[in-house]
C-alpha cells in the first residue's frame, strides 16, 4: 500500500534531502547534498514521507480528499537551517561598544573595563522575564523568516542561579509559543561575575547551577568559555564533567581568541562540539576528527570583532573534522542571525564550497545538537522541516549575499512563513 501524503510539494528545481550517513559528515562526505533535480517531497503529519523525481510521485504517494499541494514554481528546495549555537535570550545591547571596536579597542580590554560579557549581564538580570519573552519572540520571528526552524540557546549572561534560571526558563517557555524546535544549554561557566571569587563561582556552577538544572530539566547540554583569562582547561574539565555527570552533554567555546588546548579537551570529554577553533592547530583537528566531535565555526564573530585570524576551515575538513557553521548570535561579538552571510563568510575568508558550507549548516548543524534523528535532511522519517526559496538554485543563497531568498518556511508540516511573511503563531 502506498503511504498517504496531508501535503505535497511538487515542481521543486533541487531538492536538497541531504540523505547520508546519520553521523556528522566529514571530508569529501560534507560535499554531498543528495540533490534530487525536478522533485516532489510528501509529508504525512510533521514527517516527510517520500521524495524523489516528480514523475514517480503519482506511483509513490496517495492521497486523501484534504491533501494539499503546494507549487514550489521551479525553486529550489532544502532542510530548515539549524542555528546550532546562539546565546539568544539576553538583555540589552552594546551599539557604543562596536565603535570603540571599530576605533580599535581590543575585545578582552573593553571586557577588562567592565563592558563586553559583564555589561550584558548587568542588563540581562535586570530585565524581566517579559522584557526576555518579548525580545526572544522578536529575535525567533526573524529567525523564521530566514528560514532557521531549529535553534540551540545559552544561558550563561545571568551568572546567578536567579538569573541564569531566567533564561532557560524563558527559552523553555519560547519552545512552547513558538513553531520552532528549541534546545537549550547551559552557560553558567560563560565569565566570573563581579560579585564572586573565581572559586566560589566555580563551586557555584559545579555544586549547586548545574545539580539544579539538570534537575529542573533545563537544559540539555553544558557548555564552558573555555579561554585565557575566562577560565582554564582544568576549570573547563571540571565544569563538564560535573555536567556529564548530571546528565548533561559537554559542548565547549574553545580556542576563540588564543590557541588553548580547548579542541584536545573537548575530544577528551567526547564533546557533542567544540565551537569557535579560530586558533586550533593539527593536533587540535586529529583530536576531534578522531573522536568524531563536530567542529562548530563561527566566522561572523571573526568577521564582526574584526578580526583577521579565521578557522583553518579546509585544513579541519582535510583532516575529517566534520564542519558545522553558525551564527553565535549575542550581544558582543555577533548580533546578526544571518545564517546566509556566514555561508557567504565561511566561502570568502574560510575557503569552504558552497556544498560544504550547506551541510554545515543542515546535517552538521543538527549533530552538533545531537538532533540528527529528526532535523537536518529531508529523508524519510526526518521532520518536515523545510525551506522554498525564491530562486531555483541554492548556490544563489551565497552568492547574492544580505538579501534573503527565503520565500515559505514549514516547521513539522505547517506553513510558518508565507511569501516572507512570519504568519503570526498558533498557541498549542
Ligand atoms: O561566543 N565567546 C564567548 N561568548 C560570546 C561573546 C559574548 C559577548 O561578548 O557578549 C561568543 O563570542
Ligand atoms: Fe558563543
Amino acid at each position: 500500500m502506498k503511504p498517504c501524503a496531508d501535503l505535497i510539494v511538487t515542481n521543486i528545481s533541487s531538492l536538497l534531502t541531504l540523505s547520508g550517513p546519520e553521523r556528522p559528515r566529514s571530508g569529501v562526505e560534507m560535499s554531498n547534498l543528495g540533490i534530487i533535480p525536478n522533485a516532489a517531497m510528501a509529508i504525512s503529519g510533521d514527517t516527510v514521507i517520500w521524495t524523489g523525481p516528480v514523475q514517480k510521485l503519482a506511483g509513490a504517494v496517495d492521497r486523501h480528499s484534504a491533501t494539499l499541494t503546494i507549487d514550489a514554481e521551479n525553486h529550489a528546495v532544502l532542510p530548515g537551517f539549524v542555528e546550532c549555537h546562539t546565546h539568544l535570550v539576553f538583555g540589552g545591547t552594546r551599539e557604543d561598544e562596536f565603535a570603540r571596536k571599530i576605533a580599535g579597542v581590543p575585545y578582552m580590554q573593553i571586557a577588562a573595563e567592565g563592558g563586553g560579557i559583564k555589561r550584558t549581564v548587568r542588563d540581562t538580570r535586570a530585565a524581566s522575564e517579559a522584557d526576555l519573552m518579548e525580545t526572544g519572540l522578536q529575535r525567533i520571528r526573524e529567525a523564521l523568516r530566514l528560514g532557521i526552524t531549529a535553534i540551540e540557546i545559552k544561558s550563561g549572561y545571568g551568572l546567578n542561579m536567579e538569573t541564569e534560571r531566567k533564561i532557560l526558563t524563558v527559552a523553555r517557555q519560547l519552545a512552547e509559543q513558538t513553531p520552532a524546535t528549541l534546545v537549550t544549554t547551559f552557560l553558567g561557566a560563560h565569565e566570573i561575575p563581579v560579585d564572586r571569587s573565581r572559586e566560589e563561582y566555580l563551586d557555584e556552577v559545579c555544586e549547586k547551577m548545574i545539580p539544579f538544572v539538570a534537575r529542573e530539566k533545563l537544559a540539555e547540554f553544558c557548555d564552558v568559555f573555555c579561554e585565557k583569562g575566562v577560565f582554564s582547561l582544568d576549570e573547563s574539565e571540571r565544569v563538564l564533567t560535573t555536567g556529564i555527570h548530571y546528565g548533561l552533554k559537554p559542548k565547549i567555546h574553545a580556542d576563540q581568541l588564543t590557541p588553548g588546548g580547548g579542541a584536545e579537551l573537548a575530544s577528551r570529554m567526547h564533546a557533542v562540539s567544540a565551537d569557535h577553533l579560530d586558533y586550533t592547530g593539527p593536533a587540535g583537528m586529529k583530536a576531534l576528527a578522531d573522536a568524531g566531535v563536530v567542529g562548530v565555526l563561527l566566522p561572523g564573530a571573526v568577521f564582526f570583532l574584526g578580526l583577521n585570524r579565521f578557522p583553518a576551515a579546509r585544513d579541519m575538513i582535510a583532516a575529517n573534522v566534520p564542519i558545522a557553521l553558525s551564527t553565535d548570535f549575542n550581544p558582543g561579538s555577533c548580533m546578526s542571525l544571518n545564517i546566509h552571510l556566514m555561508m557567504t563568510i565561511a566561502c570568502t575568508r574560510c575557503r569552504m564550497t558552497i556544498p560544504e558550507t550547506l551541510t554545515a549548516v543542515t546535517h552538521n548543524a543538527a549533530c552538533a545538537i545531537d538532533r540528527q534523528n529528526r532535523l537536518g535532511s529531508l529523508v524519510p522519517g526526518k521532520q518536515a522541516d523545510f525551506v522554498i526559496l525564491d530562486c531555483p538554485s541554492v548556490e544563489t543563497i551565497p552568492y547574492h549575499f544580505g538579501h534573503n531568498h527565503v520565500k515559505h518556511v514549514f516547521c513539522k508540516g505547517r506553513s510558518i512563513v508565507e511569501n516572507g511573511i512570519v504568519l503570526p503563531f498558533q498557541t498549542p
